[in-house]
């Protein structure tokens, strides 16, 4: 399985005490479990702090939530994109909801990632946005609509819209860029629907996260494609 290839489940942690520190560890290897036995490619995006030792208990893909629009020196505080890739880090998410960069960032951060060789997940939260960022050429752009992150309501579902015309609208630019979508996503038929909306992958945390058994939350998830 190649690192990019779709479609794609990436988890995002978050800060949340299920997915950090031992937990964290310990959720790495039940997605590398999830992902061998299903065959499908799933991504982790662990806090930074988290990001070494579960580099060395997988081998899925493992992305830092977000680096910065940094170079080398005083920047005390801030995520190094050279440093990542030392770490063998193989991405990173960018401009999450929770994590916003300018435009002029954002695009410094994907050349960044382009001369590193490191995965960009690009993160957007509406159709216009992600046609405004397409011409970057980001390796995946994820359409999350605020409002529906962390609710339970999935955006597959409540706002088949967003999806659909993301997709539209980005590969008017690029047809070449997967479009991901995520917020509120859960359970296998969230998934279906997505896929079926033109998505490649999905992008999602709580659902997975805060589930009893997060391995078979993930099965699930992937049991109707
Ligand atoms: O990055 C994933 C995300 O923001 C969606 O969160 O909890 O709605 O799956 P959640």
């Amino acid at each position: 399985m190649t690192k990019n290839e779709t479609p794609i489940i990436i988890l995002n942690y978050k800060t949340y005490a299920e997915s950090s520190g031992k937990n964290a560890v310990k959720l790495s290897q039940s997605v590398q479990e999830a992902s061998d036995e299903t065959g499908i490619n799933m991504a982790i995006a662990p806090q930074t702090v988290d990001l070494y030792p579960i580099m060395d208990v997988v081998d899925i893909p493992v992305y830092a939530q977000h680096i910065d629009p940094i170079t080398p020196g005083g920047h005390t505080g801030s995520t190094l994109p050279e440093a990542l890739k030392e770490a063998n880090i193989n991405g990173t998410l960018i401009n999450h909801s929770e994590q916003r960069l300018t435009l002029a960032d954002i695009d410094t951060v994907v050349e960044k990632t382009k001369e590193l060789d490191l995965t960009s997940v690009l993160c957007t939260n509406n159709v216009k946005t992600s046609a405004a960022v397409a011409s970057f050429n980001p390796d995946f752009i994820a359409i999350e609509p605020p409002e529906l992150i962390g609710t339970g309501i999935p955006v597959s579902k409540a706002s088949p819209e967003v999806v659909e015309n993301t997709v539209t609208e980005i590969h008017k630019i690029n047809s070449e860029i997967p479009v991901l979508c995520g917020a509120g996503i859960s359970t296998g038929e969230d998934m279906k629907a997505a896929l079926e909306l033109g998505a490649e992958g999905v992008l999602l945390a709580s659902g997975i996260i805060k589930a009893k058994d997060q391995k078979q939350a993930l099965i699930d998830l992937v049991s109707l494609i």
